[in-house]
């Protein structure tokens, strides 16, 4: 498994992955450019960045434009290994909780999240972001 550490040189490439997609946020009506960087099971880191649209509703956050990215390219057997989110705002940027929802169908509960708070980038693994995710579980 591909461990990202939480600090050194792999980290802050991470980061500037994240930051990099930011820059290609389509955010007219927010202004709030976000970026998000996966790193996935096989290797590979795939960006996102918010897209909005003047039907404010249809905008798609970073975190989830990556992830329909990252499939899209590598199929559904995926495993996200890491996250980073960026915003070029400097503002808190934890993953909203929309997205938290749709990163647990894929996401492995120990994969730490790296986003900005008030008081610099901080990161919680997922399952401490989105304890009790829903899950659909039937009986036989
Ligand atoms: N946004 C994200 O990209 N990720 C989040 O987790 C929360 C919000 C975007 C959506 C919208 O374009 C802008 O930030 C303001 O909400």
């Amino acid at each position: 498994m591909n461990e990202q550490k939480s600090t050194g040189p792999a980290l802050e490439d991470f980061l500037e992955q994240a930051r990099q997609a930011a820059l290609r946020s389509y955010s007219p009506y927010s202004g709030f450019r976000v970026g998000a960087a996966l790193r996935l099971a096989n290797g590979e880191v795939v960006t996102g960045t918010n897209v909005e649209n003047v039907s404010y509703g249809m905008t798609i956050c970073a975190e989830r434009s990556a992830l329909v990215r990252a499939v899209s390219q590598f199929g559904p057997e995926i495993r996200v290994e890491a996250a980073a989110i960026a915003n070029l705002n400097h503002a808190p940027s934890p993953p909203c909780g929309a997205c938290r929802q749709v990163l647990a169908e894929f996401t492995l509960p120990e994969a730490p999240v790296f986003f900005p708070t008030a008081d610099g980038m901080r990161h919680l693994a997922f399952s401490e972001l989105l304890p009790l995710a829903f899950e659909m579980k039937t009986k036989p």
